[in-house]
């Protein structure tokens, strides 16, 4: 079978080097793709946002499946166009991308069937979103409602510091995406990221991962895409594990499927674990990034049927098998990142950096230009690997970063902390 990949991310590299190595698959191509990715699947340029291109490519190239990588064409439609053609795919529907589109959306999801979150309130204009504020406590959490590429959250420590952020949205600091707010309590616990495929009835838990959002070491700084990953997350027992399935993910799945609005793709829940249990954060209708990168490189079996069931609705006979080592990536970024990141600089260095003992270097934002490669986004590298203890897989990814010749970029130091300072047994 031939397959299309949508994407251009870290992600992507992970999903498509997986893939890749699938008997089921004839041949990858990815649109756009990146220099990694080139490495592993034919990079096409195709204008993904239009969905009638990605359709006449599928006709032209015989593609008996397509897996949608970012949430941006989940959340346009693609899925609906594809389904209306009868072209095979891995993701959602635009009516159920709407538990990442829309935060009030899935809050009103989980107040609905009882799904443990934060408490809220849900606005579309300054004056209530003010007013129900000065009934609240702080610190206290603001979010645009829509897509705002990670940016439309604000923790506020003060009444003062929310309410700028509720103006900010209601100004169009975030367009569209801060038409409307949630305003959200605040949870404390440790965060973690959870991932189940779906197919629209039955849910298979995938493994556990947590990352570090914030850009600076020791969590410190402005939050970012993701700096760095590992998988399992410790912290993620099997007791905790069956109780997100069974008070999060498994309710939502139903609830979609009451509504007419059945939720096929991977349900990525960011949990907040809290002394009274797992609350979900938000959802994302897509796979994490940089989480894809490890689960990716702990995933045994083959990636490929895992997802074809779940677009044919065929979970409740799928298991799968994940190695018991743990992953560990580190996120190399432009200097710059998060805010506008330098593009351009020469990367020298990898073919050392990828001889160390299971190391596996995933391109997020990179490109050729002859022989050289060049960065070409705010992350660009994720460096990986596997071990048997955080620790080892730490080291290994480190001594990986330390062939690479970069002077443009930078990572976070302390990829892994949390997981190596946990205490053991
Ligand atoms: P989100 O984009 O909703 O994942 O939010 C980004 C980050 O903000 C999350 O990963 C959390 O670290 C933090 N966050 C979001 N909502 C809350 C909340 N209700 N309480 C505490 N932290 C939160
Ligand atoms: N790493 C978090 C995300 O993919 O949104």
């Amino acid at each position: 079978m031939n397959v299309l990949l949508i994407g251009s991310g870290g992600r992507e590299h992970a999903l498509a080097w997986t893939l890749s190595a699938s008997p089921l698959l004839d041949k990858l191509y990815c649109a756009p793709g990146n220099a990694g990715i080139a490495e592993v699947a034919e990079c096409v340029v195709l204008d993904t946002a239009n969905a009638d291109a990605v359709i006449n490519f599928c006709a032209l190239f015989n593609i008996g499946f397509v897996v949608i990588g970012p949430e941006a064409p989940l959340v346009a439609g693609l899925g609906d166009a594809l389904r209306a053609a009868d072209i095979k795919h891995f993701g959602p529907s635009k009516a159920a991308a709407q538990l990442e589109g829309s935060k009030g959306y899935t809050k009103d999801l989980c107040r609905a069937h009882n799904i443990p979150t934060a408490a809220y309130g849900r606005f579309t204009e300054a004056a209530s979103a003010h007013a129900y504020l000065s009934t609240q406590p702080v610190p206290i959490v603001v979010k645009a409602d829509g897509l705002a590429a990670g940016k439309g959250v604000t923790i506020a420590m003060t009444h003062a510091e929310a309410a700028a952020a509720i103006d900010a949205c209601f100004s169009g600091a975030f367009g569209q995406a801060g038409a409307e707010v949630v305003i959200e309590d605040f949870l404390e616990g440790e965060e973690a990221s959870f991932f189940a495929l779906c197919d629209g009835r039955h849910a298979l838990a995938l493994a556990t991962a947590q990352d570090h959002k914030r850009v600076g070491d020791g969590d410190t700084g402005p939050n970012t895409g993701g700096m760095g990953a590992y998988s399992p997350a410790p912290v993620m027992t099997k007791a905790l594990i069956e109780q997100t399935m069974r008070e999060i993910i498994q309710p939502t799945v139903a609830a979609m499927a009451e509504r007419g609005t059945p939720f096929q793709g991977v349900l990525f829940a960011g949990l907040m674990l809290t002394k009274d249990g797992p609350k979900l954060i938000e959802y994302n209708v897509r796979f994490g990034d940089p989480e894809t990168q490890v689960l990716m490189m702990r995933l045994q079996s083959d990636l490929l049927p895992a997802l074809l069931a779940t677009a044919d609705g065929n979970l409740d006979t799928f298991s799968l098998r994940w190695s018991d080592d743990v992953a560990l990536t580190v996120v190399m970024a432009a200097n710059g990142y998060p805010g506008p990141p330098q593009k351009g600089s020469e990367i020298r260095g990898l073919e050392a950096a990828k001889r160390i003992d299971d190391v596996q270097i995933f391109h997020a934002g990179t490109r050729r230009d002859g022989d050289r490669l060049l960065a070409d986004g705010g992350r660009v590298l994720n460096v990986t690997a596997r071990a048997k203890t955080v620790s080892e897989a730490q080291a290994h990814a480190y001594a990986a970063i330390a062939e690479i010749d970069w002077p443009e970029g930078f990572c976070r130091k302390d990829i892994g902390w949390r997981a190596i300072l946990r205490p053991k047994g």
